[in-house]
């Protein structure tokens, strides 16, 4: 029998999909970057599905090494993971792209209206007590319809929140540091922005949907804030780094930005000081995919991405593709080992 290992158990269809083909061992929780060396050291698995939480790097997958053949990540960032170092030891790295685009544009939309309608400042007065009654100039917030939506990083998130947006009545911008395609169905609504900064300067709502990589780290940094509105909105579902935290709360409490809306932070669970006493925040905890459908069509993705890599063969969603062109040698000790 080969072996999987999930640091935390993953929902339905996973378990019964993989069940026929594979011993399943689920820890529960995340474990210490020690404690997940030692477990894959006193129990090798063919296949590793880690959650974003765990950082699989090149430490971990020596621990797991020889017997190691895929790391199987259960969302579509995968940010977590050193695939150069996964690929140089010929380990296949998949991953569940498609099947949250629609509930995380959900979410991000469900931020951008929260935020730029002071929804949580407004819950916060009606649960205290303090609101003094309607009055003309009361929680004013920003209006969508013939605002600018600026979407840096328009993949297929961004492009979903886009059309949403839309339906709102929103003008579209977006920026890509690789070049925005844009498909046919927006091809008239978008306006293309060649650099980062006027798109900033320019928009009311800025959403971030870029992965976390070494040139997307604090992406929104205090230059960046400060090239905003006063009147704008800051709203981002993709990773918490791209902003510097402690640079936004400042923004906040400065205004230098109107709100913001997040689903993600730098140092996941923690916040950066200061962020939770602002009204102009409205925070999510990582809920972007968290639908009961969104999680299990991962948990499929999951499965078969696991299941391929027991047969041998790469994941169907595998970021490392060139992990294929490992020498005949490797393979071949590789085959021998399992
Ligand atoms: C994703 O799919 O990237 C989610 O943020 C969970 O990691």
């Amino acid at each position: 029998m080969v072996d999987i290992l999930c640091t935390l158990a993953l929902p339905d269809p996973f378990p019964a999909r993989v069940f026929e083909a594979a011993t399943l061992r689920v820890l529960g929780h995340l474990p210490t970057h020690d404690e997940l060396c030692a477990e894959l050291r006193t129990h090798p698995v063919d296949v590793l599905c880690p959650q974003f939480g765990d950082r699989i790097d090149g430490a971990v997958l020596d621990a797991a090494s020889p017997r190691l053949r895929s790391v199987c990540v259960y969302g579509v960032g995968y940010d977590n993971v050193d695939v150069v170092a996964a690929t140089e030891r010929g380990v296949s790295v998949g991953n569940t792209p498609g099947v949250l685009t629609d509930a995380t544009a959900d979410l991000t939309f469900a931020l951008l209206l929260a935020a730029a309608r002071r929804i949580v400042a407004g819950d916060m007065t009606m649960r205290s007590g303090e609101f003094p009654g309607w009055t003309p100039d009361y929680l004013l917030g920003l209006e969508l319809r013939g605002s600018l939506l600026g979407i840096v990083g328009f993949g297929r998130i961004g492009q979903a929140v886009a059309r949403r947006a839309l339906a709102f009545g929103m003008r579209i911008g977006a920026y890509d540091s690789v070049g925005v395609r844009v498909p046919d169905d927006l091809a008239t609504r978008v306006r293309v922005f060649d650099d980062l900064q006027s798109l900033l300067a320019e928009s009311d709502v800025v959403s971030l949907h870029t992965p976390l990589t070494e040139s997307t780290y604090h992406l929104i940094d205090e230059r960046a804030l400060r090239r905003m509105k006063p009147t704008s909105v800051l709203v981002n579902s993709s990773r918490g780094p791209v902003i510097d935290e402690v640079a936004l709360v400042r923004a906040l409490r400065e205004g230098w930005i109107a709100a913001c809306g997040l689903d993600v932070y730098e140092d996941e669970p923690r916040m950066a000081p200061g962020l939770a006493a602002c009204r102009t925040a409205v925070l999510a905890p990582h809920i972007g995919s968290a639908t009961v459908t969104t999680r299990a069509a991962m948990a499929e993705l999951t499965a078969a991405n696991a299941l391929a890599a027991l047969a041998g063969e790469l994941p169907p969603h595998c970021v490392n593709p060139e992990v294929r062109s490992l020498s005949p040698g490797q393979q071949q000790s590789r085959d021998q080992r399992s």
